[in-house]
C-alpha cells in the first residue's frame, strides 16, 4: 500500500492554487493536508526514526507557489499568544494528539495605535488527522498538551513576516517581527 507523500501534497496544492486561486482553494488544500496527515511514515521519513521533537522544522517548500510545510513537535504542553499571520494564509493539521484552537474576532476599527479588542468566536479541538484553515487576516491562538505534533502549511514564509499579537485582557495589539524571533 502506498501512502500519500509530501511531493504529492505539494503537486496537488500547486494544481489547486492554479485552478481555484486563494482563498477559494484553501478548503481543497486542507483536504490534501488531511490526506497527508494520514501517512504514518511521514515524520519518520522527513525527520528521522525515532521522530525528534522540534520547535520548527521545514520539510517542504514549493518555489512556484511559495507554499511551505513545517512540522512542530512539542514535548511539553504549551500555548501561543493570540495572533494573525500577517500577509500569509496558514493551515494547521494535527499529526499526533490534538490542539485546542480558538478563533478570535477583532471588534475595534484598528484606528487607535496599540489598542485592540478581540472576542472569542469559536473554540474546537483539532484532532489528529484534521486540519483547520486560517485565511489571511484570521486571528487565532493554540493550546496543546504534552507530546503533540502538528503540521503547518503556509502560503508564504510567515516566519519572515511581521504579524500581529493581541492581548485580549489588556486590549492591546503589537507588531511581532517573526524574523527576530518575536511571536
Ligand atoms: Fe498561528
Amino acid at each position: 500500500m502506498s501512502h500519500y507523500t509530501l511531493e504529492q501534497f505539494l503537486a496537488d496544492t500547486r494544481a489547486t492554487i492554479a485552478s481555484q486561486g486563494v482563498p477559494s482553494g484553501l478548503a481543497e488544500i486542507r483536504d490534501h493536508l488531511e490526506k497527508l496527515l494520514a501517512n504514518p511514515e511521514l515524520l519518520r521519513k522527513h525527520l528521522g526514526d525515532p521522530v525528534p521533537y522540534t520547535e520548527r522544522a521545514t520539510i517542504g517548500h514549493d518555489p512556484e507557489t511559495d507554499v511551505h510545510v513545517l512540522v512542530h513537535g512539542r514535548a511539553k504542553a504549551g500555548k501561543s499568544s493570540i495572533h494573525d499571520h500577517g500577509p500569509c494564509w496558514v493551515i494547521y493539521g494535527n499529526y499526533k494528539n490534538p490542539t485546542r484552537m480558538r478563533r478570535w474576532r477583532r471588534l475595534d476599527d484598528g484606528r487607535t495605535a496599540g489598542h485592540a479588542e478581540v472576542e472569542l468566536q469559536k473554540e474546537f479541538l483539532n484532532e489528529p488527522g484534521q486540519a483547520a484553515v486560517f485565511a489571511v487576516g484570521d486571528i487565532h491562538s493554540i493550546e496543546y498538551g504534552d507530546d503533540t505534533f502538528f503540521i503547518r502549511v503556509t502560503g508564504g514564509d510567515v516566519e519572515s513576516k511581521q504579524t500581529l499579537k493581541f492581548d485580549a485582557a489588556k486590549k492591546t495589539v503589537e507588531v511581532a517581527n517573526r524574523a527576530l524571533g518575536q511571536r
